[in-house]
């Protein structure tokens, strides 16, 4: 499975997840495998599209290639009627939630400082039993110390095979997420 598909997966295998927010949309490759399950009744996709600086190539490509990632996002979900686009950064964007979110995947900026925040900003938006997962844990390691320093206990894996040429290890464990 690549992350999208261990994401898809975790949806999957807890039928009560409807409501979702994705943090870090990029180009919507995870968001389309999210939609994909059709249980999903709505789906807030939150990314401001604009340079930030993390360990990533993304944010340091310019404005212009962060539009065009913008408006191909656009294009694919703009006729699915569960999906609102939120062009914002993640804190702010939690800020429009109660506690009603059923999973929050959280995949934006990569810093130590932005992970941390994200984690706390939309743990209490969502309900319990809930869900929160991310990408890159193990790949990066502030996002490693971040999941850690915020969810001591309970956290658990899937692989994305994007890294299988590395150690088992390494990439069955690149998708963390924690029942809440
Ligand atoms: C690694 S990409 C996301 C990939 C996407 N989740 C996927 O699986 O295809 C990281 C994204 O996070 C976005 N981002 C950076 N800072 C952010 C912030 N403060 N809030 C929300 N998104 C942010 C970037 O614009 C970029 O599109």
């Amino acid at each position: 499975m690549n992350w999208a598909e261990s994401v898809k997966s975790l949806i999957l295998d807890r039928r009560w997840i409807r409501k979702v927010a994705e943090i870090g949309v990029f180009e919507g490759f995870t968001s389309s495998a999210i939609l994909e399950v059709r249980t999903i009744e709505n789906c807030y996709l939150v990314d401001p599209w604009k340079p930030y600086k993390d360990i990533s190539y993304i944010g340091t490509r310019g404005q212009d290639y962060l539009e065009d990632c913008c408006f191909r996002t656009y294009l694919k979900f703009f006729r699915d009627p569960r999906v609102t686009i939120l062009r914002m950064e993640s804190l702010a964007a939690a800020k429009l939630f109660d506690r009603e979110l059923d999973f929050v995947y959280i995949d934006g900026d990569h810093s130590y400082e932005a992970v941390l925040s994200d984690i706390k900003a939309w743990l209490p938006k969502i309900k319990h039993p809930g869900l929160i997962a991310g990408h890159d844990y193990g790949v990066i390691p502030d996002v490693t110390k971040a999941v850690h320093e915020m969810l001591p206990r309970g956290v658990k894996f899937l692989p994305d095979e994007q890294f299988k040429n590395s150690s088992p290890e390494f990439w069955e464990k690149v998708i963390w997420y924690c029942e809440l």
